[in-house]
């Protein structure tokens, strides 16, 4: 598995799957996912909605991960995932590194051969951007194995400071 970070939008990620940073109700939001669902358009919340019915009535849990359609984005899949959220008191990276994990478990399922993250909680969940980059590296890194048609691992960032910071724990994290 090939892990690389680079600056960029997500919805412009030329992938197999992209990772949603949603919240559990899986009908949109800010940030990420309000830019994946305004790109995707519609039909991607069409297909939450029944997610939502058929199995998760009562919202994704914190740190589970679930694939819908990706409408008009590039790439082929959407898989959504629920970051913790500080704000909540939600401070156990094992939370944030479910994430990760389970997101690869599902790329694997579907035969998603390249997977685009964003820094899932950095944002409005409060996470401080240096430890989402570490404890995403180190999730990514361990889940390698149980997603052995993974081949490549892109962190797709939406600023310098959030990139060198993946940078700093790809490069401490051999
Ligand atoms: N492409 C890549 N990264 C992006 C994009 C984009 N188009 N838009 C925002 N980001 C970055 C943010 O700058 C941040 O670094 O993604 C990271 C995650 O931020 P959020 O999207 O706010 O996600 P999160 O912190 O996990 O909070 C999730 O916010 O948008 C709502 O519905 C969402 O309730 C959920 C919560």
């Amino acid at each position: 598995m090939r892990i690389t970070a680079e600056r960029g939008d997500l919805t412009e990620a030329r992938v197999d799957a992209v990772v949603n940073a949603a919240n559990s109700t899986l009908l949109g939001g800010g940030g990420v996912d309000g830019a994946l669902h305004a790109a995707a358009g519609p039909e991607l919340l069409e297909e939450c909605r029944r997610v939502r019915a058929a199995r998760w009535h009562d919202g994704l849990p914190v740190g589970e991960a679930v694939a819908t359609g990706a409408g008009r984005l590039p790439a082929r899949w959407v898989i959504h995932t629920v970051g913790p959220n500080r704000h909540r008191g939600q401070t156990d990276p094992a939370l944030l590194a479910s994430c990760f994990r389970r997101s690869l478990e599902v790329a694997q399922d579907l035969g998603a051969t390249s997977v685009a993250f964003p820094a899932i909680s950095a944002g409005v969940y409060g996470w401080a951007a240096a430890e989402v980059a570490d404890v995403a590296v180190a999730a990514v890194r361990q889940a390698a194995e149980h997603a052995p048609s993974v081949e490549q691992v892109h962190f797709v960032l939406f600023s310098d400071a959030i990139l060198a910071e993946f940078e700093r724990a790809l490069a401490a994290q051999p």
